[in-house]
């Protein structure tokens, strides 16, 4: 074997990715790699030999640095430099090497690159920021909510008294507008605080004709067929109502908004005892999806709409993931999509 082919602990020292200096029983400088060097400014060849606390001390490390109190008292340290010290966000850490006898034997200085370390922080301080940003909107949009449904109360009243009058068209396009706020609110608290969902048994053939009320006169409105077929046996299914009514309600919202006049939207649901699962799927027959995007609709802010914000269908997948569920959504065969929700019954 040709000894003089192996490398040299100082060779090895520099390919290193970590600045390091070894120092020996005396706190004397034994090797120490440029890169620790040129961290504290100084030159590493002419540091052989010399005190490490020293070497530190010239570089600009304050005495009382945790790092030199560490070195002088033969503790182990690790922690972030201060600024004046590196010129980057850096970690340092002190290890001591024992003798047999429990004396300290050497140790070592290892420097590294907290660059990487300090963005990832900085990232998490921000979404903590952003965290609380939107815990603020949601109790915000919490608060409105409430006005808004005596707004809509006292609206829908009205819309009764004044059957046939001339500004009749005025209230309904106000409710509609009021109806669309609700359901953006509802999103963005869903979406602030998706929410444990407190199931309990629940007929679908009624949750189901709930939500087509909400939505009948804009789909009639809008020449469009709507045929609402929940199988005659179906029994009570164990779900959040109040979750999945917004499920439902954003699902059957996207068919109304992606049917053409003359076209039909079909909701139709069953109960698969031998899978234990409930199904229920809302089919169109609009433009479909294009291929291209059929991987994001469930993405928070996609939309292909220009008044849409995009949080429709993702909602919808985190409820129904809640309920251990799953959610689909693809292309029929002729025309249109179809959106498919898969229950597992408790
Ligand atoms: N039935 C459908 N037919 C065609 N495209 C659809 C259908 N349902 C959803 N999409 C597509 O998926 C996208 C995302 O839907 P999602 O409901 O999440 O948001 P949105 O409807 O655009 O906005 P909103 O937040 O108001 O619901 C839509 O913009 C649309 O491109
Ligand atoms: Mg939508």
């Amino acid at each position: 074997m040709n000894i003089s082919a192996e490398p040299s602990m100082q060779q090895i020292l520099e390919v290193i990715p970590l600045g390091i200096g070894v120092f020996n029983r005396k706190r004397q400088v034994v090797a120490l790699n440029t890169l620790l060097a040129k961290v504290i400014g100084i030159s590493g060849e002419e540091v052989a030999g010399q005190d490490i606390l020293e070497v530190f001390r010239e570089g600009g490390v304050p005495p009382d640095h945790p790092i030199l109190l560490a070195l002088k008292e033969g503790g182990n340290y690790t922690g972030p430099v201060t600024p004046i010290t590196s010129r980057f966000p850096s970690y340092f850490s002190t290890h001591f090497v024992k003798d047999e006898d429990g004396g300290i034997a050497g140790g070592l200085v290892i420097l590294w690159d907290a660059r990487r370390q300090q963005e990832l922080e900085n990232a998490v301080l921000r979404a903590e920021r952003l965290a609380i940003m939107g815990q603020l909107a949601a109790a915000a949009m919490h608060e409105i909510r409430n006005p808004l449904s005596s707004v809509q109360g006292i609206l829908q009243l009205l819309r009764r008294e004044v059957r046939g009058a001339r500004f009749q068209n005025y209230l309904e396009i106000m409710l509609n507008a009021l109806d669309r706020v609700n359901s953006l609110l509802t999103d963005y608290l869903r979406l602030a605080k998706p929410g444990i969902p407190r199931r309990e048994p629940c007929d679908l053939k009624e949750l189901m004709a709930e939500v087509a009320a909400l939505v009948e006169n804009e789909i009639s409105g809008k020449g469009i067929r709507f045929i609402s077929s929940p199988a005659p046996d179906l029994p009570p299914v164990a779900l959040d109502r109040e979750q999945f009514h917004q499920v439902l309600f954003n699902v059957l919202k996207n068919a109304l908004e992606a049917t053409p006049a003359g076209g039909e939207i079909r909701m139709e649901a069953s109960v698969d005892a031998g899978q234990g699962a409930a199904r229920i799927t809302v089919r169109d027959t609009g433009p479909g999806i294009a291929e291209e995007v059929l991987q994001q609709v469930f993405d928070p802010f996609f939309t292909t709409k220009e008044k849409g914000t995009g949080l429709g269908l993702y909602v919808c997948r985190s409820i129904v993931e809640n309920h251990g569920g799953e959610i689909r959504i693809g292309n029929n065969p002729d025309r249109g999509c179809a959106v498919e929700i898969i229950l597992p019954c408790k």
